[in-house]
């Protein structure tokens, strides 16, 4: 059967780092609170040289070498972002021209913080309907660009990032073999102001602000993961006990901790980037699987659980073979 196997990954920061100590000389916040609530140390924030296109086409590049192709070889590219470099074109079109390549699809998907995970389901869905063979999966974000940097509940969460996958077609063995084995993607619009961007090309013809109650959308979070993943697992036949690393949206290392309890999963298998790089959005996922692929933590033959959860609400997690 074809399946879509994973064939590298790469990431890219911007320059720039922001410690909480440095957050807290402009906003009323401290090193201590952010800590303690979050799990967030530090935060990388773009120039203004750098954008979303600049990083996600870095991350692209690092994620071909990594897995020995070149644009050449790519068909497809799916880019998850909620702060495109403009309203149109879809950045994945910025990013298929800085790359070198030309007429293939490139489009990019709206699904914020599981922005990524929509993004490799669409990607695995083409690849094995025969519509792509080869695909550049990119989350990739500048949120620093639409935070409120005055509402301190908010502006010290996030920072700014790009991760890419490389993924393609392989014919495997129907039981065993690599690939991403089973995907749930969900969405649920009752909840869109828990979590919402106060603007828009539409309705103020402004970028607008992030806008979040964070306390209500942490409980959601919890719950919506848990049972995303059990359910994921179900459908590929597996138990917790099997999953070797969980690669979650990296939003708050007391959700990753809470998510990894209700399931009895032991914190060593979960991959924790939130500390270095806090909120990402759609760039958490890709950014903490390359970051734990290069150092080695996470091995070919491994079983990794994708998993995230964002505004809209939209969530949903993937079962991937290394
Ligand atoms: O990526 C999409 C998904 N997003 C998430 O999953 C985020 C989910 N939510 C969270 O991570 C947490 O709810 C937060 C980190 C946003 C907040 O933590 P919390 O423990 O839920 O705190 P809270 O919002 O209930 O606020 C507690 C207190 C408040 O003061 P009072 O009302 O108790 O006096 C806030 O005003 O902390 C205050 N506060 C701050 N204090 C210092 C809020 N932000 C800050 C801050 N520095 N930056």
């Amino acid at each position: 059967m074809i399946r879509t196997v994973f064939k590298g990954s790469g990431s890219a920061l911007p320059r720039r780092v922001v410690t909480n100590a440095e957050l807290a000389k402009t906003v009323d916040t401290s090193d201590d609170w952010i800590r303690e609530r979050t799990g967030i140390t530090q935060r990388y924030l773009a120039a203004d040289d750098e954008t979303t296109a600049t990083l996600a086409t870095q991350a692209a590049r690092a994620a071909l070498e990594n897995a020995g192709l070149t644009i050449a070889d790519i068909d497809l590219i799916v880019l998850a972002t909620a702060t495109p470099d403009s309203t149109f074109p879809a950045t994945a079109t910025k990013v298929q021209h800085a790359l070198g390549g030309s007429g293939f699809p490139a489009f990019d998907v709206a699904a914020v913080c599981s922005g990524f995970l929509y993004a490799l389901g669409t990607a695995d869905s083409m690849i094995r309907t025969g519509m792509a063979t080869n695909a550049l999966v990119i989350g990739a974000e500048t949120f620093s660009r639409i935070l409120d940097w005055e509402d301190r509940a908010t502006c010290v969460l996030f920072g700014d990032g790009a991760g890419a996958f490389v993924v393609g077609a392989q014919d495997v063995a129907e039981d065993g073999g690599p690939g991403i084995l089973a995907t749930q993607l969900h969405a649920d619009g009752e909840f869109a102001d828990l979590l919402y961007v106060d603007g828009g090309p539409s309705t103020t013809g402004t970028v607008g602000h992030v806008r979040m109650k964070g306390r209500e959308v942490f409980r959601h979070a919890v719950t919506n993961l848990a049972q995303v993943l059990r359910d994921v697992l179900a459908k590929a036949g597996y138990a917790p006990g099997d999953i070797d690393w969980v690669v979650p949206h990296q939003a708050n290392l007391r959700i990753l901790d809470a998510t990894a309890r209700k399931l009895g999963l032991s914190m060593d298998k979960v991959v924790v980037t939130v500390d270095q790089h806090a909120n990402t959005s759609a760039a958490s996922v890709p950014l903490a699987f390359d970051t734990a692929w290069r150092d080695g933590r996470i091995a070919k033959g491994d079983l990794v659980m994708l998993e995230a959860m964002g505004g809209g609400f939209t969530w949903g997690a993937s079962l991937l073979r290394v």
